[in-house]
């Protein structure tokens, strides 16, 4: 890949973790996405969530639809079924004949619309045994949801108390941990032995690369900088950045941009997300760069995410050049508007 100070290209990349909702709002989010991205994993967490192959099958068409709205003809959604404590084995031949991408594994309360998630995995010990014998993914939200365990703890205590049993009973099933926030998780992923099989790997936000918990708390309460899992220490951020940039293909790029309005975010009890959709690569590229490995941008980007999923890769190229873009305070968002990563701010790199 042709690297410079002030331009780089690369395959065009995909977001392998992504929210988009539904209705209206769908439409000012896809536009952002769309003119990154070459496909996006489309999380399945609608009230209420995505929970058939029927269901998926009408959320794309609705995708579809904005889509063809937009004018836009070269975005592939890749949808994604949200696993409950009901889930039906049947289910997942079904999706796998139907091109569903994965399942989705929320632990009940751990997040946005986690209301219907999975309360024990032991309840799922059936499905999961049929998507590991057709290759179908899991994708996790690797967080316990125990109150007596601390916020900045949950993702560690999740390694420890599901995931590792989980990926024991099931060593061939293919597991990504979603989101990362850790050492612990980046390190787990890392060293984790599979056999030699592309069993594991994981996805990184830009905010998690780019921010600690300090962000949250600068100068007073930031709503648009509450996620989930929540920003951690410093010392997270830096582990999460060395993986991402090293050029391990377990590790790739998945946003979790998460749209809320303006309105939900700035309340009393805000909703949990950062909408990065406005620039994710333009972010991606600054952390990259802030550790002298832009040329590992494109493998994190643009391989890793397909080569795991037995996708193709892309094969059109896209030019991020270093000019400095200012991002605007607010976003149209339906009848609403929001507000995006680094509102206000001039970031450096942007799409040419
Ligand atoms: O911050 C988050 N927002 N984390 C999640 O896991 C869900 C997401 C959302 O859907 O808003
Ligand atoms: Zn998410």
């Amino acid at each position: 890949m042709p690297t410079s100070p002030t331009q780089i290209q690369l395959i065009e990349p995909d977001d392998w973790h992504l929210h988009i909702r539904d209705g209206e709002i769908m439409k000012d989010v896809l536009r952002d996405t769309a003119r990154q991205f070459a496909r996006a994993i489309i999380m399945p967490n609608l009230n209420p969530p995505i929970t058939t192959v029927d269901l998926a099958t009408a959320y794309h068409a609705r995708i579809q639809a904005q889509l063809s709205a937009l004018g836009v003809d070269h975005f592939t959604p890749l949808m994604t079924l949200y696993l409950t404590d009901n889930t039906c084995v049947q289910e997942v031949s079904k999706a796998k004949a139907a091109g569903i991408a994965a399942f989705k594994l929320y632990p009940a309360g751990a997040t946005t619309n986690s209301d219907s998630g999975v309360s024990d995995i032991k309840h799922c010990y059936a499905v999961l045994e049929a998507m590991q014998a057709v290759g179908m993914p899991l994708l996790v939200h690797g967080e316990v949801t125990h109150p007596e365990v601390d916020i900045f703890d949950r993702e560690a205590v999740f390694i420890d108390q599901v995931l590792e049993p989980l990926r024991k009973y099931f060593p061939e099933l293919k597991v990504v941990f979603e989101h990362i926030t850790t050492l612990q998780a980046a390190h787990y992923v890392r060293d984790a032995a599979t056999g030699g099989k592309n069993t594991l790997a994981a996805t990184i936000t830009p905010q998690h690369l780019l921010m600690n918990r300090n962000a949250i708390f600068a100068g007073g309460i930031r709503p648009h900088h509450y996620c989930l899992p929540v920003l951690k220490r410093e010392k997270h951020r830096v582990a999460l950045l060395e993986v991402a940039s090293s050029g391990n293909p377990r590790f790739f790029l998945g946003t979790d941009s998460a749209p809320h309005s303006k309105g939900a975010k700035e309340t009393a009890c805000g909703c949990a997300g950062c909408y990065s959709a406005f620039n994710a690569l333009g972010l991606y590229a600054e952390a990259f760069e802030s550790v002298g490995k832009l040329d590992k941008l494109e493998g994190f980007a643009s391989f890793f995410g397909p080569d795991f999923y037995s996708l193709p890769r892309n094969s059109k190229k896209i030019t991020l050049v270093k000019r400095p873009q200012k991002i605007p305070m607010e976003l149209p968002l339906g009848d609403s508007t929001i507000v995006p990563l680094r509102a206000g701010q001039t970031i450096a790199w942007s799409l040419d």
